[in-house]
């Protein structure tokens, strides 16, 4: 590695809390090293040359010093906007799951995601990787664990490569809860992770599934406060013991099944009462909600014992992004179930939304007569910072 490197990982050290190998002058041996204490084997992955070089990429070639950290988005970016939902696509995880619901997955490039921002005025985003997640391997506990730990360090090396400018939600390889846990830990306190991004379900599991509830519970114990981001999947039904995509229509998954997931999955924590059991958990839920509003009556007015306290729960606990063209009138949705609106967040989807209902997202709240310029303002920058306080910093 070259001089000017080492002191540009120096830099990032400074700027990034809880960096654990940026120091070194070989990520590679580093990642390598973590992985191993942990016992995973990160070679058995058959893109790990592939991964592993655009990481060390990334270290080598980061654009920063001591002067533009944290400059990148206020130079670019004058409209201050914090985008809770975006994702990373690396070329190496493109290669490994190319469709996703139907639709290709886009291709992504950091120079592209800067050049979004900029365009959209957006000073910061907070990145997750997008469906399946880890989940490339149905049934394969070695592999998606080792490639949920690849997507974390790949994660951490964008993120620090641009401090002030992303933060990322970890991956962890459900359904395999012991495994999730250690990687939540290490990616929260070794990564500098700010939450943890899991799927409406995963292999078919729901997440109020009992084989889920250790994992709740430890995470309600974190000393980071626990935030999970809730990202919808492709449903799946389980036949012969292979897991086939669910979608009974021939429209793609993104058109509605998406929003029927959010609406599954919070059902399921509500009826089993995780979240009420587990009070420290607070939950990003993307696109307003999917369906849920529409659905949260009949689903919990027969549970008259735990209609009031969910409600409680969404109106604090439960934060709520705009990804898609939610603000034309979805949202109304969720005003109507009472949530306040100290409680929503701004999100784009970006590269996954196709462009044109992303940019009518960010017109369309600006342009809401449901909300004045003070409560607008919020949405874009003051409640992320309400629910993240020095998790992040700002
Ligand atoms: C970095 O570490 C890896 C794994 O130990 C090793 O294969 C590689 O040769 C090292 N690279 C450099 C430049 O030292
Ligand atoms: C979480 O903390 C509570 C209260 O300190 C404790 O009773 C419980 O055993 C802990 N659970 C786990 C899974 O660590
Ligand atoms: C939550 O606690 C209630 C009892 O208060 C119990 O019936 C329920 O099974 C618990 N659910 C979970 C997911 O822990």
């Amino acid at each position: 590695m070259k001089t000017s490197t080492i002191l540009t990982h120096v830099t990032f050290l400074v700027a990034a809390a809880s960096v654990a190998h940026a120091q070194d002058s070989n990520a590679t041996a580093t990642i390598i090293a973590a992985a191993t204490a942990d016992s995973i084997d990160l070679t058995i992955l058959n893109i790990f040359d592939t991964a592993i070089a655009e990481i060390e990429d990334v270290y080598d070639t980061a654009p920063i010093t001591t002067r533009n950290v944290g400059r990148i988005g206020r130079r670019a970016t004058p409209d201050n906007i914090v985008d809770v939902h975006a994702h990373f696509v690396p070329a190496w995880y493109k290669a490994i799951y190319p469709n996703v619901g139907g639709s290709e997955v886009p291709d992504w490039t950091m120079a592209a995601q800067l050049a979004f921002m900029a365009g959209q005025g957006i000073s910061r985003a907070l990145f997750s990787f997008s469906t399946p997640g880890p989940n490339v391997y149905p049934g394969n506990k070695i592999l998606t664990v080792a490639l949920a730990r690849l997507m974390n360090e790949q994660a951490a090396a964008y993120c620090r490569a641009y401090p002030g400018t992303f933060n990322f939600y970890a991956q962890v390889p459900f359904p395999y809860t012991t495994e999730a846990i250690r990687e939540a830990e290490y990616a929260i306190t070794k990564l500098g992770a700010i939450g943890i991004w899991v799927q409406s379900n995963t292999e078919g599991i729901y997440l109020g599934d009992a084989t889920l509830k250790s994992f709740f519970q430890a995470f309600n114990n974190f000393s980071q406060r626990p935030i999970l981001y809730v990202h919808p999947a492709v449903p799946v039904l389980r036949i012969n013991n292979v897991l086939v995509d669910a979608n009974p229509t021939t429209y793609i998954d993104g058109k509605i099944e998406f929003y029927f997931e959010t609406a599954r999955t919070i059902m399921d924590l509500t009826l089993t009462q995780t979240i009420h059991n587990f009070t420290n958990i607070n939950y990003v839920i993307p696109h307003v909600g999917g369906a849920y509003p529409s659905t949260v009556d009949r689903i919990l007015k027969s549970y008259p014992t735990i209609y009031d306290s969910s409600f409680a729960i969404y109106d604090t606990r439960f934060w709520w992004d705009s990804a898609g063209p939610t603000y034309a009138h979805q949202v109304s949705g969720l005003l109507g179930m009472g949530v306040p609106k100290s409680q929503l967040l701004y999100g784009t989807d970006f590269p996954y939304a196709p462009l044109a209902p992303q940019a009518g997202s960010l017109a369309a709240v600006k342009a809401s007569p449901l909300f004045t310029a003070d409560e607008k303002t919020a949405i874009f920058s003051g409640n992320v910072r309400t629910l993240f306080g020095s998790i992040i910093s700002w």
